[in-house]
């Protein structure tokens, strides 16, 4: 047999590609949108660049009749279409050697059997040892029943010397209560520590620099503050609508999708403490800290906005509004534009309001972090000569064009005196050779690792709730959402919202 065990010699050495041990990754809802457009590709990447041991095995679980060869073909179709490293027959034979199809409902118990058959049979003859993840790229209402099904057909529990993991896709829950309930259910079944929620955000590069950024240097951290932040802006902009996503998304709304995750989890790393290392534990208590001390602002008619997309042109395709998308209830009331504003009540952010704000069928695509700062205390220039003058910025470039931008004044040549906004730019694309591995590569990796600190907590996802459930109530209140064109930078009540605190949203 051969040898599966890890090879990596020194595993403090951060360094060094960290390669998978033995084992297996099985996926629920192997035919959803999500494991077709990112997990399967991400699955191929990792074997291509040599991260996956030698005897790795996915295991796809669906309600499809589907042999182990169809599935085969499906893999092979879903990662040529969108695999991140260069396709090769060789690697993907030796992931094809890997995959097994499952086929059932979740509700089907000799499914499971069947499922715990094929686990053994891969402990037997591919050497993966009893360490399986099971990936619940499923509805939160599927995960009562998959959890249920797992613990009663023995899977659910590690033998000795091994490990089973469970990875769960947001969103957790709806709201404060039943991200509980979730929670209660999963915990019933799994071990805490073996629980990874994903927010796939983390698993981005960009994301991580935050805390290179901050904490790896001396220029940023010392005006990071109150002192001379004036207020953040947080982006998450998306130039499509919702696409064939109408079932998830009507009735979710997208500050449920993404401000509640996404958002706040980048609004965490932005303004948390310096963690005493970059362990799980010590992350996640800068951040659940940071999470406690934001407080929403007493008139949420006035600092929070919501928005729909109405029909228009994104660039030179007509697009039709939200409430003609296929399988939107045409009186829906669900936002595709959402803005807040919030306070942190720290010495480091008193009086810094932080706006987060995100929608779909926006201008363009990008997320973003701008740090803006205060005006310099004193000018000492001609009025005229500072007239074009704006804030100093550090805008953390999450995506699509992946970087860092720090803003500042600059004198114009030529003229006796005036100053103008430049920016400098750091981007990866140039200052580095290799290409950013996707988000899921990191985040399945660290599954298979056991490496936990890119995952929220509990802690957080509560806490994340707590802060939306009263926006989303009060939301609740009102009729319908005002209307954007599509290709807009979203309502007219998101402008009203910043200007009432005289300030403007920046045009990424
Ligand atoms: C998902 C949301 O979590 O993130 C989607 O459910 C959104 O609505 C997507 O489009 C955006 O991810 P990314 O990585 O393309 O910014």
């Amino acid at each position: 047999m051969p040898d599966f065990t890890n090879p990596l010699r020194n595993p403090h050495d951060l360094r060094l590609p960290r390669i998978a041990g033995p084992c297996s990754l099985v996926i629920f809802g192997v035919t959803g949108d999500l494991a077709k457009k990112k997990l399967l590709p991400a699955v191929y990447d990792l074997t291509n660049r040599g991260l996956l041991p030698a005897g790795f095995a996915l295991i796809g679980f669906g309600r499809r009749d589907w042999t182990d060869e169809h599935f085969t073909n499906y893999v092979e179709e879903c990662v040529r279409a969108r695999c991140r490293t260069p396709f090769n027959e060789a690697t993907f034979a030796q992931l094809a050697s890997g995959l097994r199809f499952v086929s059932g409902a979740f509700d089907d118990a000799d499914a499971f059997t069947r499922l715990s058959d094929t686990v053994s049979e891969l402990d037997r003859d591919r050497g993966t040892r009893g360490n399986h993840a099971f990936y619940m790229s499923v509805p939160p209402s599927a995960f009562p029943v998959v959890s249920r099904q797992l613990a009663a057909s023995g899977l659910a529990k590690s033998p000795e010397g091994a490990w089973r993991r469970v990875i769960i896709e947001k969103p957790f829950g709806h709201d404060l209560a039943s991200a509980q309930e979730l929670d209660r259910v999963v915990s019933e079944v799994f071990d805490p520590n073996s629980v990874f929620r994903i927010d796939h955000y983390l698993g981005k590069e960009t994301v991580q620099n935050l805390l290179a950024l901050r904490f790896a240097n001396m220029m940023f951290e010392p005006v990071w503050n109150a002192n001379y932040v004036d207020h953040v802006q947080i982006t998450m902009a998306e130039d499509f609508g919702i696409g064939s996503r109408a079932g998830y998304f009507d009735g979710i709304g997208i500050a449920r999708d993404v401000i509640q995750n996404h958002l706040l989890q980048l609004f965490a790393l932005t303004a948390m403490e310096e963690p005493v290392s970059f362990s799980a534990a010590d992350l996640a208590a800068e951040k659940t800290k940071v999470l406690s001390a934001v407080r929403l602002p007493k008139d949420l008619s006035h600092h929070t906005a919501r928005g729909q997309y109405a029909g228009g042109w994104q660039g030179s395709e007509k697009v039709v509004g939200y409430l003609e998308e296929h399988g939107v209830d045409p009186k829906s009331t669900t936002e595709t534009y959402a803005a807040v504003r919030l306070d942190v009540d720290t010495r480091r952010w008193a009086g810094v309001p932080f706006y987060l704000r995100t929608g779909k069928r926006l201008g363009k695509r990008v997320s973003e972090i701008a740090v803006m700062f205060k005006r310099a205390p004193h000018l000492p220039f001609e009025s005229t000569a500072t007239r074009e003058l704006g804030s100093n910025a550090v805008v953390i470039r999450v995506q699509p064009d992946e970087g860092v931008t720090l803003r500042f004044g600059a004198k114009v040549p030529g003229t006796a005196m005036e100053v103008r906004d430049v920016n400098m730019d750091f981007s990866y694309g140039s200052s580095f050779t290799e290409a950013s591995p996707e988000a899921y590569e990191r985040l399945i990796l660290d599954v298979l690792l056991g490496d936990p600190p890119l995952f929220p907590t509990t802690k957080e996802v509560e806490l994340s709730w707590r802060i939306l459930d009263p926006i989303e109530e009060y939301w609740a209140t009102l009729g319908q959402p005002q209307q954007y064109r599509a290709g807009t930078w979203g309502p007219a009540e998101a402008d009203e919202m910043l200007a009432a605190d005289g300030r403007a949203w920046r045009l990424p």
